[in-house]
């Protein structure tokens, strides 16, 4: 089956079974404005063939999308990779290299509900912006998506200059810089040719295997914890496995131990999700022992 498409170009989710949309054979609607969704199709971010355009280079309807693309980070939109609860993530490519792209869902279809725990510890100078923040109006809103996203970009630039195993991103590292990708966080894509790596979650290991997947996880939460940060949603769904290696993945909801009153007491929930999560994979770990040597490693760097 070939999965060029004329109106959708070629779109690797029909190949290597990606989650994506169901997609019927109406043709796509011309639309002068978007509708807010949670999640979005590929379907959703091209501009339709034959819609009015702003300029030659218009392509994508997602401004954000049509912001990088502009400014040469990405050249095409190869498909869907992942939907996830907040976000959505696509496959982009640079002159043939991959590049994941984890597009927020638009702010008027997200909850921020799950995120509480996050956000009161989250300092908002700006007296108006922390008022429309807890009113949730649209500006509210707005504001508390920019800083979602500006906290992926800076958490996985310090992950990355730490040495730790996290997809390097692609815009930054100047805050100025990675500030006006708007809702994208553009990074390294992990996996193999157009196969995104998968989950600790999801996939099958021998013993051998599961035991140093569970070794490199447990010493990421440790390093993390020797530079006073807390993961946050620190579980094989959070963790992919590539070549051998384990990355960590979703990390806007980091925490400083210094800082954050929560942080302790998510470090302790983080231990044990990880513990938890890896049953499945039938490896039993003493939670106890883990969260001595993270408070070790963390209180020896306070
Ligand atoms: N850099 C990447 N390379 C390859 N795949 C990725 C990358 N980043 C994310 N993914 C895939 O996309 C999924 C969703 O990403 P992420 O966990 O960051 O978003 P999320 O919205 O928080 O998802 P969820 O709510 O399911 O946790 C991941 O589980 C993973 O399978
Ligand atoms: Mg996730």
């Amino acid at each position: 089956m070939s999965s060029y498409d004329e109106e959708r170009g070629y779109d690797p989710a029909f190949e290597h079974g990606f989650d994506h949309d169901e997609r019927g054979p109406t043709p796509p609607r011309r639309r002068s404005t978007r509708k807010p969704k949670r999640k979005r199709s590929v379907r959703d971010l091209r501009l339709p063939q034959g819609a009015e355009r702003a300029t030659s280079t218009t392509a994508f309807a997602d401004p954000d999308l049509q912001g990088l693309y502009e400014r040469g980070y990405f050249d095409t939109l190869l498909g869907e990779v992942k939907g996830g609860k907040e976000a959505t993530v696509y496959l982009v490519a640079r002159e043939g290299r991959r590049y994941a792209a984890k597009i927020y869902a638009d702010i008027e279809t997200r909850a921020f509900r799950d995120d509480a725990v996050y956000w009161n510890d989250v300092f908002i100078a700006d007296r108006r912006t922390a008022k429309a923040m807890k009113n949730k109006t649209r500006a509210g809103r707005r504001a508390q998506q920019a800083i979602w996203v500006a906290r992926e970009y800076a958490y996985l630039w310090r992950l990355v200059e730490a040495g730790l195993p996290v997809p390097r991103p692609a815009v930054g590292p100047e805050p100025s810089v990675y500030g006006a990708a708007g809702s994208v966080v553009l990074m390294e894509f992990v996996g193999e040719g157009d196969e995104p790596a998968p989950r600790l979650s999801d996939v099958r290991l021998d013993r051998e295997e599961a035991a140093d997947a569970y070794r490199q996880s447990a010493g990421i939460l440790v390093r993390l914890a020797e530079l006073g940060l807390v993961h946050g949603d620190f579980s094989t769904y959070n963790l992919l496995w590539h070549e051998g290696k384990v990355v960590l993945i979703d990390v806007p909801q980091m925490m400083e131990l210094a800082v954050s009153r929560s942080a302790r007491g998510l470090l302790e929930r983080d231990v044990h999700t990880l513990v938890a999560s890896f049953r499945r994979l039938r490896v039993q770990a003493d939670p106890r022992a883990l969260l001595a040597e993270a408070l070790g490693a963390a209180n020896a760097s306070l």
